[in-house]
């Protein structure tokens, strides 16, 4: 899908179709106010007659107006004007490509007249650019016919009133997330047996050479070399090799402090010997997502060529019972040197991401942020809506609540507190790697990561519940890939963190 700006209004552009915005209180935006003066009253007829209600998802499309360049006129619902909101308006958009029908190939679209307090044209832009690649997402790579009966929109033209590079440059980020965001989701659509480790490591090769990072795979051997215990007790009933994965993207002076991102890349996760049920079990695919968004964010970043230093480690494996699998009760020797009693083999995305943590000491980093589909318990406290947020450094918090909401990709901070250290209290080891069942599940995962973060600032994001959908829409979401590329679209803008 390609994205452009045209200087056009909307009744003189000429395109398969043109859609503009109503809203519920009857009131036209400018586009269609225009639309409206050239067709001698065109759409006040289809609000008359009770055809074009001006609510949100509403779409009604008209044909061959007089006047009007272009064959269709597609208007849109944008709900009450003053609660238009931040979504509301990506819902538009996804509104307008789904209606489009079948016989569109180019769409132009007025949203500068849409009013939104506090965002600019950049922002409208950009989540226009996001909002319509999503909509034409496909996962059919590995289907023998392909999907055919999705909106057919080629090219998007946002209108505008002048030249404006404000327009332009928003469109080209928003396409660059979308890129980062569409390879999160392929790679967390990719079933176990296809994206393995090893594969995780080839694609951030590949990623590697077509953009420019420095990639590093290690595989079982340097692992073991880095002492990473914890990490290696994941794999040791896994057939499937584990890897270590360091992509390296260069934006800034060498001299300027990484941002290193953290994720969490289990290719299956089965439960372990403390074996999952087996209900719904093949969603646990999708616990390799948090790695995906490492790349995704590292393959947006470097689209945008951001300022700014960013480093990707992933920690990649499998975790499968068997008789060589690690049991509850033993205990591993993290790569920290401290000792950990695994008291359930399925509380393993913590054992993989302390020793990559642990690694992320080398590069002095500005920030650490991890990334991981940690814990149920997330699910149950925020569910699909917000990621959990945990931070030990306010300031960093509130960078990423923010970026965040400007990236509708919404965050919700929860506590890390010594308090909670206690419920990892172990007999026989520095720490167990659970706490007491029930209790703040996803505050207790993120506690026993801090006591492996204290080098530097850091942030933990538990997308346990929004990585991915359940049911008919089943599938990886891309997020968080567009709240981290907004995070360090800002970070570069300020020029890095001091
Ligand atoms: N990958 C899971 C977390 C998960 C579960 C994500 C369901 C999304 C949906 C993680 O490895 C896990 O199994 N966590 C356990 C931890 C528990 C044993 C302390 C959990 O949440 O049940
Ligand atoms: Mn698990
Ligand atoms: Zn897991």
């Amino acid at each position: 899908m390609e994205f452009n700006t045209k200087v056009a209004t909307a009744d003189a552009v000429k395109a398969d179709c043109v859609a503009v915005g109503l809203y519920a209180d009857g009131e036209l935006t400018a586009a269609a106010r225009r639309i409206d003066a050239a067709s001698k009253g065109a759409v006040a007829a289809a609000v008359k007659s009770g055809d074009a209600t001006g609510k949100r998802g509403n779409a009604v499309m008209l044909r061959n107006l007089p006047g009007v360049a272009s064959p269709r006129v597609l208007l849109l619902g944008l709900g009450k004007s003053d609660e238009f909101t931040d979504k509301a308006f990506a819902d538009a958009v996804r509104t307008a490509v789904r209606s489009a029908g079948a016989g569109v190939k180019d769409l132009a679209i007025s949203v500068s007249d849409w009013k939104l307090r506090g965002r600019d044209h950049a922002w409208q832009a950009r989540t226009l650019a996001m909002a319509a690649r999503e909509t034409v997402f496909r996962t059919d790579e590995l289907k023998s016919k392909k999907d055919d009966n999705g909106p057919r929109v080629a090219q998007i033209v946002l209108l505008t009133d002048a030249r404006d590079a404000h327009a332009e440059q928003g469109l080209k980020e928003g396409i660059a997330i979308a890129n980062g965001a569409a390879l999160a989701k392929r790679l967390g659509n990719l079933p176990g047996n296809v994206c393995t480790p090893s594969y995780l490591g080839e694609q951030a090769r590949e990623l590697g050479k077509e953009w420019k990072l420095g990639v590093e795979v290690f595989d079982r051997k340097d692992i073991e070399k880095l002492k990473m215990g914890s990490f290696l007790s994941v794999t040791r009933g896994s057939a499937e090799p584990p890897r270590l994965i360091v992509a390296r993207y260069h934006g800034a002076a060498k001299s300027q402090a990484p941002i290193v991102l953290v994720g969490k890349g289990i290719t299956f996760d089965s439960g372990g010997i403390s074996l999952k049920p087996g209900a719904a079990m093949d969603e646990m695919k999708f616990d390799m997502c948090g790695a995906a968004s490492v790349l995704g964010t590292l393959r947006a970043v470097a689209e945008m060529k951001l300022k700014v230093n960013v480093i990707g480690v992933i920690a990649a494996c499998e975790n499968l019972p068997s008789g060589t699998a690690t049991k509850p009760g033993d205990i591993v020797t993290s790569m920290s040197g401290q000792t950990i009693e695994v008291l359930n083999t399925d509380a393993e995305g913590r054992l993989i991401l302390c020793d990559a943590l642990t690694y992320a000491e080398r590069f002095k980093p500005a920030a650490v942020i991890d990334i991981a589909t940690l814990t149920g318990a997330c699910v149950v406290a925020l569910g699909e809506v917000n990621s959990g947020l945990f931070a030990t450094d306010d300031s960093l918090a509130d960078e990423l609540l923010k970026a965040a909401r400007v990236a509708l990709d919404p965050a919700w901070r929860m506590p890390v507190e010594e308090d909670y250290q206690e419920q990892l209290k172990s007999n026989f080891a520095d720490m167990a790697n659970i706490g007491a069942p029930g209790k703040a599940g996803a505050v207790i995962a993120a506690c026993f990561l801090a006591r492996f973060t204290k080098a530097y600032k850091w942030a933990h994001l538990d997308i346990a519940g929004t990585a991915w959908k359940s049911g008919s829409a089943k599938g990886a979401t891309g997020r968080p890939v567009p709240l981290l590329a907004n995070f360090l679209m800002k970070q570069a803008a300020v020029g890095g963190r001091q």
